[in-house]
């Protein structure tokens, strides 16, 4: 047996460590200073640092920051005096309920959080390691828009992720979180991911602002008339969810990530169907509104999902529809109801185009789409102006949608709102719907004569019935001729 040899470690740092320990010391408490004085700009504005916004939005400890010593490299005057440590952006990533996400927090403090060279390089790195992981991606925009300084490369950053947001458009979730001015360049990336928070009376995204608007077309415009949280979430459409603090702007996106799948997992959280009959309604009181209210989707919707529960996105935005996240037996869904409460549930140029976008976003992630229809106002048969060519996206989307589509009729509908809604005609999977329904201006029995709907049934009947095809249809397969790319009609 050989005896055991120890080899002596000596405590004591040799001269070139030593070195390198005083310089990361020195680096570390030059980042934070550089830190502290974040907070200490951004509470003048009553706000929290991007760093601060980062933790407040992940799970607690899961943050893990990557580029905080990463410096600019421009010798314009303005910049070449300071070298803030991590320049106008946090990147790094973290969990969102356990789930990782990666994510960037630009800093206001910096610069304006505007976008040069270096900034843009870190957010392309993020991009990356979020197209890698396969995780989403989440953007707290707060930034002036291109460095004046290094304007050329600011542009050709730009540029860079742009290309990028697209690429990834599909493929991994992007949320943008607008929490400031989100001007110049910085409105553009945005608006072309999956989903925009903003804040009201904080957020403002805009590409030129109110004084070069006024030079430029003579328009005088507020700022929160060219670009703020409502004008964007009511009248634009660009903002899927109208915050009414940075902490109920978390808890939205926090809420949104339990709903999304993870890339490549198709309906992930589906249990057996055993016992749906266990979750079938007792009686048809709990769908149908109780005497003297109206028909409102959102309680046929509650009524039909796990638990009641939804998240509603676009509410303010076109809401004679309302179209949601929920779940049936554990899986995330995307509801699509005509509202009857509001113009009858009417198909207006805003709502083809609201759903449209939804559907194409559930169908990009893997999620059915349950849709409820009620459209009053379909039955009485007049098309509004411009419906025309958002009717046309509408179809597009169910029609192109390969995830299952599963609608049931629950009052009226006719023409474009019963073709559309994911009718058997257009690709969809299952129809039901109830004995009082009303189809082209036929009773429903029609209809269901003519194999129009797969089956009537009572409202309280419903939920089992939708348990049973949701888990039939688990795998359905794509059936799609090969092509380049579809030619949406934009
Ligand atoms: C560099 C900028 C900057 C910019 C502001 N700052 N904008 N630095 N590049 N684009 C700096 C200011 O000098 C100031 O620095 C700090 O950021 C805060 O700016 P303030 O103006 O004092 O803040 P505030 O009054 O709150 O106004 C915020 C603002 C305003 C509304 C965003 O700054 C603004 O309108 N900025 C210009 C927006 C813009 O036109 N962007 C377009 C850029 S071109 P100090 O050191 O004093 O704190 C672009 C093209 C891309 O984006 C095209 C791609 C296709």
């Amino acid at each position: 047996m050989s005896t055991p040899r120890f080899e002596t470690v000596s405590l004591q740092p040799e001269p070139g460590e030593q070195t390198a320990l005083v310089a990361y010391t020195s680096r570390q408490a030059e980042k934070a200073g550089q830190r502290a004085e974040a907070v200490r700009r951004q509470r003048l504005r009553g706000l929290l640092s991007a760093e601060e916004r980062i933790r407040a939005l992940l799970d607690a400890g899961s943050f893990t920051e990557l580029g905080s010593h990463a410096v600019h490299r421009s010798s314009a005057p303005g910049l070449a005096e300071r070298h803030p440590p991590g320049d106008a952006v946090v990147t790094g990533h973290g969990t969102v309920g356990g789930r990782p996400v990666c994510c960037f927090a630009q800093d206001f403090s910096v610069f304006g959080g505007s976008l040069g060279e270096v900034v843009g390089e870190k957010i392309l790195r993020i991009m990356e390691l979020a197209m890698d992981a396969g995780a989403p991606v989440i953007g707290i925009n707060d930034s002036a828009g291109g460095r004046i300084q290094e304007g050329p490369v600011a542009q050709s950053l730009y540029g860079q992720i742009f290309a990028r947001n697209v690429q990834m458009s599909g493929a991994v979730p992007q949320i943008s979180l607008i929490t400031g001015p989100s001007a110049g360049g910085a409105a553009y990336s945005p608006a072309l991911t999956d989903f925009v928070v903003m804040v009201d009376g904080l957020s403002h995204m805009f590409v030129t602002g109110p004084e070069v608007t006024r030079q430029s077309i003579g328009e005088v415009v507020t700022l929160e008339e060219l670009g703020g949280a409502r004008m964007h979430s009511v009248r634009a459409g660009t903002a899927h969810y109208l915050a009414a603090t940075e902490t109920d702007a978390f808890a939205w996106t926090r809420a949104l990530i339990g709903y999304l799948p993870r890339v490549g997992e198709r309906m992930p959280c589906l249990r057996p169907p055993e016992a749906a009959a266990a979750t079938a309604l007792a009686s048809a009181a709990e769908v149908l509104p109780q005497a003297g209210e109206g028909r409102d989707a959102r309680h046929a919707l509650a009524a039909l999902l796990d638990d009641g529960e939804s998240l509603e996105v676009h509410a303010g935005y076109a809401p004679s529809v309302v179209v949601a996240f929920g779940r049936l037996n554990g899986c995330s869904v995307g509801v699509v109801a005509t509202q009857p409460l509001v113009d009858g549930g009417a198909l207006t140029a805003d709502a083809c185009d609201k759903i449209a976008r939804f559907v194409r976003t559930c169908d990009a992630y893997g999620l059915p789409v349950l849709s409820l229809v009620d459209s009053p106002a379909s039955s009485r048969g007049g098309v509004l102006p411009g419906v025309d060519r958002s009717g046309a996206r509408l179809l597009y989307a169910y029609a192109e949608a390969t995830v299952p589509l599963l609608t049931v009729t629950t009052g009226e509908s006719a023409g474009l709102a019963h073709t559309a809604l994911g009718s058997r005609r257009i690709g969809g999977d299952l129809h039901l719907a109830w004995p009082a329904a009303r189809i082209d201006g036929h009773d429903v029995w029609t209809a269901a004569g003519d194999g129009v709907v797969d089956e009537v049934l009572l409202p309280h009947e419903t939920r089992p019935h939708l348990l049973r095809t949701l888990w039939l249809l688990r795998n359905k397969r794509p059936r799609q001729p090969p092509k380049k790319h579809d030619n949406l009609p934009l």
